[in-house]
């Protein structure tokens, strides 16, 4: 039979609870996930929820935990770390944070086996997207396991350097608020069209999800998939010209491009 270790989560919030649904899915038995969360609230929730052990505090069981993942906001990570690492020194350090940097997690955590992973939030229905990096020293074996961590969550792909971390926090951590911006925008044209505000969503949000499909299943490029859509003088070509001419494109660029810079300079 399967043996399987104890994982401890520091901090257990959106992002950390997750993860721990996707585990507890796939099987991991709940009373090995610890999480370690001083808010009340949250931790009865959890308890309630996924039959996890929860802990108000750091303590010395902590030591059975050969995973740790860190699912703090960034700027609680300092004091959230100082009691736990004390007793997690020998354990693989997987960090879901925005923007702290792998020599931050080994400097806080006193471990050199660290990964950094940015998920985003479509992973709280098991369609995330989360982008990896590990350090050259860390082993094969720890980066299966991290992999095999954000995998209950969604897709998983590796980027070669640490500095691309803020490019995929640019895409696909921010990503979906880009997506959200659109919808909003659709839905509003919707109403002003005529269609009640139900319509208006279905519509919406059946056509985002289905246009995602088709690109994710499909071997052409999305330029492909876009001009098959778009009949010269139809309606399709009619606002994608209105597109074109408001400077969609280079929108979101720049905004992307904003994003990058922010997450940079947010890790220092
Ligand atoms: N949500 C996303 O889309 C997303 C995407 C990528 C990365 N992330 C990263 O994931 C991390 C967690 O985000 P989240 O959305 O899950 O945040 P969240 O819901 O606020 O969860 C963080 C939890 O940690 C708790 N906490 C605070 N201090 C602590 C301590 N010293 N020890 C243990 N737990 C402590 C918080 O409790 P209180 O509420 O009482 O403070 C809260 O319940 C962040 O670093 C974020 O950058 C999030």
């Amino acid at each position: 039979m399967k043996t399987h270790s104890v994982m401890a989560f520091v901090g257990g919030g959106n992002m950390a609870g997750a993860i721990v649904a996707g585990l507890v899915r796939g099987g991991h038995p709940p009373a090995q996930l610890w999480v370690v969360e001083p808010n009340v609230a949250a931790r009865e929730a959890l308890v309630a929820r996924l039959g996890v052990r929860a802990l108000a505090q750091a303590e010395a069981a902590l030591t059975e935990a050969d995973l740790v993942v860190w699912a703090v906001k960034p700027q609680v990570f300092a004091a959230a770390a100082a009691p736990v690492a004390v007793h997690t020194k020998a354990a693989l350090h997987v960090s879901v944070m925005a923007g702290v940097r792998c020599a931050a997690l080994t400097a806080a955590t006193g471990s050199a086996r660290v990964v950094r992973a940015m998920p985003n939030t479509p992973a709280l229905v098991g369609q995330g997207m989360t982008g990896l990096y590990a350090p050259p020293a860390v082993r094969a074996d720890d980066r299966d396991r991290a992999e095999a961590l954000l995998t209950t969550t969604g897709l998983v792909r590796w980027v070669a350097n640490e500095g691309l971390m803020d490019a995929v926090t640019a895409i696909s951590g921010s990503g979906p608020a880009y997506a959200f911006y659109l919808m909003e925008a659709m839905i509003q044209a919707a109403q002003e069209l005529g269609l009640d505000a139900d319509a208006a969503r279905q519509l919406t949000v059946q056509t985002v999800a289905g246009a995602a499909a088709l690109a994710a299943q499909s071997d052409e490029s999305v330029a492909a998939l876009r001009a098959r859509v778009t009949s010269p003088g139809g309606t399709t070509a009619a606002a994608v010209a209105v597109l074109d001419q408001r400077g969609m494109d280079a929108a979101v660029r720049e905004a992307a491009r904003a994003a990058a810079r922010r997450a940079q300079e947010l890790s220092g």
